[in-house]
């Protein structure tokens, strides 16, 4: 059952496993970002009023990484009833949800969500691309050549909207912000347990990256301006223009 608050770390757990996007996890997932991310709503907001801006009749938006569908039903909302919305997502638990969230949404735009590795995603004829926290899952050394493709995918004009977990290059405000996300999530209702077993889990499944190296990577990628628009704590957002 959805919209459930997320317990999954709650217990005390002898092994813990790698962090996977399985049926425990979606059954509870809107619960966890919102609680583990700060500024998540902000940003869903955001992609909202990118796709009003951005949004062209007669293209493709892509939501890769589409979980229980929060991101693509803002584009669906947003975008011009021409435009056919594609999620992606690699987790069948996710993809299930997702399907069942778009058909109880009226909007107009046509929508296809697809149980795929986004790195099978063929981009093509994109007015927007949204990776919201995703990129930092996929393995580091594959990241660039998969914006390159995305690059690739947009019309001239159109965007992709990037928001990731980051980490600082300096130790003091590496630790400072860990600190701070630490609070966050205590202040949210999750106890010390809950966020240091998560933390284990998520070791070398979730690798961030610094907002130098995704600005750098952005503009290696192709695409001609690369702007950090959101940032809260240690999660930043990226607005690139192709
Ligand atoms: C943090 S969630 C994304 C949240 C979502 N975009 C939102 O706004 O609510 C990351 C999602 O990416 C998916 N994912 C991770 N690696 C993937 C890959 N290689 N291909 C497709 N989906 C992937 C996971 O299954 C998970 O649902």
């Amino acid at each position: 059952m959805a919209d459930q608050k997320d317990k999954v770390y709650a217990a005390p757990m002898s092994t813990i496993e790698a962090f996977r996007f399985d049926a425990a996890v979606a059954d509870v997932f809107q619960d966890m970002i919102e609680r583990s991310v700060p500024g998540y709503g902000l940003i869903l907001q955001l992609i909202g009023s990118l796709a009003e801006r951005y949004g062209r009749s007669q293209t493709n938006v892509y939501d890769l990484g589409c979980s229980l569908g929060a991101s693509t039903l803002q584009l669906r909302k947003h975008v011009p009833p021409n435009c056919q919305v594609i999620g992606v997502d690699s987790s069948e638990a996710m993809v299930e949800r997702c399907r069942a969230t778009l058909s109880r949404d009226h909007s107009a735009a046509p929508f296809d969500i697809r149980l795929e590795d986004l790195r099978n995603t063929v981009i093509e004829n994109a007015s927007i691309v949204v990776l919201n926290f995703t990129l930092q899952f996929v393995p580091d050394q594959e990241r660039l050549a998969i914006l390159k493709r995305i690059a690739e995918g947009i019309v001239p004009g159109g965007i992709l909207l990037l928001a990731e977990k980051v980490r600082f290059d300096g130790e003091s405000e590496q630790s400072l912000m860990a600190d701070l996300h630490h609070d966050f999530k205590k202040y949210q209702g999750y106890s010390d347990l809950e966020v240091a077993q998560k933390r284990t889990a998520l070791e070398n499944v979730l690798v961030p990256n610094s907002e130098q190296q995704h600005i750098s990577r952005l503009a290696e990628a192709g695409f001609s301006t690369q702007v950090q628009c959101v940032r809260c704590l240690n999660f930043e957002t990226f607005l690139a223009i192709r």
